[in-house]
């Protein structure tokens, strides 16, 4: 691991963390918290949010990348995703596809990192790793 990538974990994973305690998952008991580096600087977070209607809920990542969005940020430079069981197991979560196209919107696929935490350590991945060949924003000019 690069210096870049150590300092971007320092940066993200304890922002995530703080933020797993609020997820809230009465039904799947599987709490997931993203935090989110903007091209400004700042830190974003977010966590599941489930519903008493299933699909009604919603992942972390999204919900990290919407409130980035929402406080005004047009890109993202990384995302770091945690989760963990009822009793605060480390359980591994690579984004949902869902997900990965939402990332899409906001960055650069070879240059949006994705950093997953997993009991052996963190994983390290480009969004282009994720999801090749994606459909963007850019294909939709003319
Ligand atoms: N979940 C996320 O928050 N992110 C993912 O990428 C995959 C799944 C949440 C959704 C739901 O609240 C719970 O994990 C079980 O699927």
């Amino acid at each position: 691991m690069n210096n870049k990538d150590s300092l971007l974990i320092e940066t993200l994973k304890p922002a995530a963390i703080f933020a797993l305690k609020n997820s809230y998952a009465p039904y799947s008991h599987f709490h997931v918290a993203a935090a989110v580096l903007g091209a400004s600087g700042r830190v974003y977070t977010g966590v599941n949010v489930e519903n008493a209607s299933y699909p009604a809920g919603i992942c972390a990542e999204r919900n990290a990348i919407f409130h980035a969005v929402a406080e005004g940020e047009k890109e993202i430079e990384a995302i770091l995703i945690t989760g963990c069981d009822e009793e605060g197991k480390q359980a591994y979560c690579p984004p949902c596809g869902v997900c990965r196209q939402v990332m899409r919107e906001f960055a650069d696929p070879k240059k949006l990192k994705v950093i997953v935490l997993s009991e052996e350590g963190e994983k390290i991945y480009t969004l282009e790793d994720l999801l090749p060949d994606s459909f963007g924003p850019e294909k939709l000019q003319v």
